[in-house]
Order: structure tokens, then C-alpha cells, then sequence
């Protein structure tokens, strides 16, 4: 979550954004399952024109140059330098003969994308970070052609995604409490209420707005001898590193940030099963169509 005096851009093309870069791997691997549901979902037909706003890394537009084939184009479009230097080397490390893919430094809310061009623009976790949300759905609206449609992930509530809360009632009572941030603010948790993300499609212009709840278990960590200790190691790294609970403990003392890790790990060992630490995860899959 950006700290109040930092913009999205200011935010995601600094530490946060550097961060996603270097861990690129372990973000795509623990939100396999999730990637794998709005695939399922988005359709993605040869030869389509799909936009991926918030690429981030770049997993989901490999994916959609995959589902698109040679005859296809995908633009992939995020805020972040440093997250889109990642996709450009992996664009660049793909075999010849695929998709066209397209990238550009843009804001969802005010890039001027070619109008009425794309089948599809999707995004994983891509959409609840926008200053203006409706500036931005207005705008992607107008980048869709007639009868295009949109296919999106975003999480749920905090309560219902555990692989957040977890860790997260765990080093609570070691830190200080976070100041609390608006509902609408952007972060993760912006559009766990449905009808506020409803609301803002149909004001944009959308219509056959739809959401379909999404629950995966998430592997974040796996031990390949199956010890739980060593799985829970690396489960306690990824949520105190990486996830969102990171922002809890990231700038405390050393031994508060031991503490922290000891309790999650052992928390995390005793949830082990065959040598894995799974969490469960809860998203909206959200669709709509121009
Ligand atoms: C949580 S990350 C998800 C990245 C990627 N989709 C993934 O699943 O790994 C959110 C992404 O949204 C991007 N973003 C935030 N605000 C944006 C905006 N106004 N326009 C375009 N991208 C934006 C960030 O730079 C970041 O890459």
C-alpha cells in the first residue's frame, strides 16, 4: 500500500515496484492457481488484441500471447519502469513466431490507448491501485471495441483471504498499529466490496457486469525433502518479505522482525501438510463488456 504522500506511480516505480521486479518468480508461482482462473475465464481467441493493464512482470501477457497465437497482439501497460523492464526481457527471451507484443510506460486513467481496438483487456491484481478508478474504467471502456470485454481479478476481503490475515494477526500485536486508510483508497482490498467496483463499471459505461467468486488455496512454501519446517521457512519469508503483511514489519528493529518471523514460521510449521504451507485466498473475477 503507498504510504499517503506518495502517488500509485510514485509508489509502484519505487521500492514496491523494484521489489515485484527482483521476486517476479515467486509471485507468479504462488498466484499460479489464481492466474490459471482468469484464463479460464477471459476466453482469449486466436488472433485477438488483448490489452493487460498493471502487467506488473509480465506473466499474464506471456500467457495472453500464448492464448492469442502469431495472428494475435497484446500491449501490456503498467505505471512501473522497473516492473516493465522485467516483461521487456522476458518478451525478449520468448522463441520467435509468437504473438506481437506491445509495451508502454502508460496510466490506465489518461494513456491515450488506440480507441475501440482491443477484444479483451484483463489484469491480475492490476485494477484497485487507480487514483481515479472511474477515469480509468472510462478510459479502458473506450480502448475495448463494441462487444469487447474486460476480465479482471481482485481480492476479497482481508478476513477471507488468509494467506493476508494470517501472518498478519500474528506480528499485529508486535508492531504499531497501522494508520487506517479509507476504504476507497487504492489497495488491495479497495474492491472486496462487490458493489463498489459494480458501481463504477456501469458508471463507466460497462454492461453484463458480472462476478464470480474465486477460492484457491495458495502454496507459499514447499519443502522438496517434505520437512515442515523448512516449508514453513519459506512460506514465513515469502509473507514477511513479500506479501502484504511485509509493510508491517519491513522498517522495524531486527529483533522485532525475528520475532515476527520466528512466530509465523512456527504458526506456519503447524499448518504444514506433506512437507507444503497453503493458505487460503479469495478473489472476484469480475467481467463486463462494451
Ligand atoms: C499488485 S501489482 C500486479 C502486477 C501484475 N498484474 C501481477 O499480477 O503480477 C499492481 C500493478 O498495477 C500497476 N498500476 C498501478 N496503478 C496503475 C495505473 N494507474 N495504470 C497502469 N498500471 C498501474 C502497478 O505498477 C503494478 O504493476
Amino acid at each position: 500500500m503507498a504510504a499517503p504522500d506518495l502517488t500509485q506511480a510514485e509508489y509502484w516505480n519505487g521500492e514496491a515496484g523494484r521489489r515485484w521486479a527482483r521476486h517476479q518468480a515467486t509471485f507468479d508461482a504462488v498466484f499460479t492457481p489464481l492466474t490459471e482462473r482468469l484464463f479460464g475465464r477471459a476466453d482469449l481467441q486466436s488472433g485477438d488484441i488483448v490489452l493487460d493493464i498493471g502487467c506488473g512482470a509480465g506473466a499474464t501477457t506471456l500467457r495472453a500471447a500464448e492464448a492469442v497465437g502469431p495472428t494475435g497482439r497484446v500491449t501490456a501497460a503498467d505505471v512501473s519502469a522497473p516492473l516493465l523492464a522485467v516483461t521487456a526481457e522476458r518478451v525478449a527471451a520468448r522463441p520467435a513466431g509468437g504473438a506481437a507484443i506491445d509495451l508502454v510506460e502508460a496510466d490506465a486513467q489518461t494513456h491515450a490507448f488506440a480507441p475501440g481496438t482491443f477484444d479483451r483487456v484483463i489484469s491480475r491484481f492490476g485494477i484497485m491501485f487507480f487514483d481515479d478508478s472511474l477515469a480509468a474504467f472510462a478510459n479502458l471502456l473506450g480502448a475495448l471495441r463494441e462487444g469487447g470485454r474486460l476480465a479482471v481479478l481482485c481480492w476479497r476481503t482481508l478476513p477471507e483471504n488468509a494467506w493476508i490475515a494470517h501472518p498478519l494477526d500474528l506480528v499485529q500485536s508486535l508492531v504499531p498499529e497501522p494508520a487506517p486508510t479509507p476504504p476507497d483508497a487504492p489497495g488491495p482490498f479497495r474492491f472486496a466490496a462487490a458493489e463498489r467496483l459494480a458501481d463504477i463499471l456501469a458508471a463507466a459505461g460497462f454492461r453484463d457486469i458480472a462476478f464470480a467468486a474465486v477460492d484457491e488455496a495458495l502454496m507459499l512454501g514447499r519443502s522438496e525433502t517434505g520437512d515442515a519446517r523448512a516449508a514453513a521457512e519459506e512460506a514465513a519469508t515469502f509473507s514477511l518479505d513479500l506479501g502484504p503483511a511485509s509493510r508491517l514489519v519491513r522498517d522495524q528493529a531486527p529483533e522485532i522482525r525475528a520475532q515476527a518471523f520466528a512466530r509465523v514460521q512456527h504458526a506456519f510449521e503447524a499448518r504444514a501438510q506433506d512437507g507444503v504451507v497453503r493458505l487460503d485466498a479469495a478473489c472476484w473475477l469480475v467481467t463486463a463488456t462494451r
